[in-house]
């Protein structure tokens, strides 16, 4: 196998209509804590308003982005929906640690009267209660306040050396393999 030199996709940069709001829907919702914040031009290569939000020891993981010279607008709910033929990213996903911990943002959710447009659901074609879709992990989605899709999961399959798919029971899945090893 090659060298894989890049480990992991880290931070998202998240563009956004109100800093305030996001920084606390961040906040209410996932546990974000601000890192620091910086208005448009302080630097004078960056045009735009930057906060740094993160989740554990590393000095961020969100970057909320506003642009003031820009009228935004919200996204349509619906992520399918077309923008005006712009590529856009179709939504963000954050893992749990546990499955324990999945059902206690599910309940986080709920208290704090966020719609979940999606879900709960298990992304499988292979688990009994899996909805025919693809990852093997358990999810559900809600919307930021700029619409912008968010995904909380636990229990994805990772993949054995050979392809095959491993759940998160540590059992392998013998009919599910990549398709490049
Ligand atoms: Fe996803």
């Amino acid at each position: 196998m090659p060298d894989q030199p890049v480990a992991r996709l880290q931070h998202l940069a998240l563009e956004v209509a109100d800093l305030q709001r996001s920084v606390a829907f961040y906040r209410a919702f996932l546990g974000m804590k601000l890192t620091e914040r910086h208005a448009a031009g302080e630097n004078e290569a960056i045009p735009v308003a930057l906060t740094f939000m993160r989740l554990g020891g590393r000095h961020h993981d969100l970057v909320l982005v506003h642009n003031p010279r820009k009228a935004y607008r919200d996204k349509p709910a619906d992520p399918g929906q077309d923008l005006e033929g712009l590529p856009n990213f179709h939504h963000v996903a954050f893992e749990c640690g546990s499955r324990k911990g999945w059902l206690a943002m599910l309940e986080r959710a709920g208290e704090l009267g966020l719609e979940i447009v999606r879900g709960p659901v298990v992304h499988s074609p292979w688990d009994p209660r899996g909805d025919g879709s693809w990852g093997e992990n358990e999810s559900f989605y809600v919307l930021d306040p700029d619409h912008h899709r968010i995904e909380i999961f636990c229990n994805m399959a990772t993949i054995d050396q050979d392809g095959t798919f491993i759940g998160a029971d540590g059992a392998r899945i013998e009919a599910a393999r990549a398709e490049e090893v």
